[in-house]
């Protein structure tokens, strides 16, 4: 795949790697950017545990996410792109929601289950189901967004922008997936 091939050509951080990669890609919301997270410090207004559900919950979070998109992908031939596509962008959300829990002295040892993952019939189905997992999302990051707005400490609004940037990406994977469902008989 062309992906790991520049993967193996590349040096430096990987997840600088994946975020370029992703950023330029149709999957993301390029429009905005994910802040910098260097400055994240503990008790600075912004609890970890904010960020455990929307990282790990069993019936919809990130880690879900990406293992629906990443089965469909292998499942139906004609969602292949547009599923691993968007389960790469996924992935790359973990990846910042578990810095962010990092850096406020939180855990990722937490055992998550994925015995609500739902398994399409077919590609309509999965697409279906794909939709419903991106506006749960939406309505969390929403709410989370709404506890962020209030604190203005550099944590607070970082956090802020952060989940900013996860909203507006799964905004642009509802829309991504609403046009791929219209072309489905
Ligand atoms: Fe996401
Ligand atoms: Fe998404």
């Amino acid at each position: 795949m062309k992906l790991f091939k520049t993967l193996l050509e590349h040096e430096g951080p990987v997840s600088d790697f994946a975020i370029g990669y992703a950023e330029s890609s149709r999957f993301a919301n390029s429009s905005i950017g994910y802040p910098d997270l260097d400055k994240l410090q503990k008790n600075d207004g912004v609890k970890p545990e904010w960020f455990y559900d929307v990282r790990d919950r069993g019936d919809a979070s990130e880690m879900v996410a990406i293992h629906q998109y990443v089965d469909n992908s292998s499942e139906f031939e004609e969602y292949v792109d547009l599923a691993l596509g968007v389960g790469i962008v996924e992935m790359i959300h973990l990846d910042r929601l578990t810095d962010v829990i990092m850096a406020l002295g939180g855990s990722v040892k937490r055992h998550w289950s994925n015995k609500a993952q739902v398994f399409g019939k077919d590609v309509k189905d999965a697409v279906g189901n794909d939709i419903k997992a991106e506006k749960q999302a939406i309505k969390d990051y929403t709410q989370l967004l709404k506890k962020l707005e209030p604190i203005k400490t550099n944590t607070g609004i970082a956090c802020h922008a952060l989940v900013k940037k996860l909203l507006a990406d799964e905004e642009h994977h509802l829309k991504l997936l609403d046009q791929f469902q219209k072309t489905l008989s």
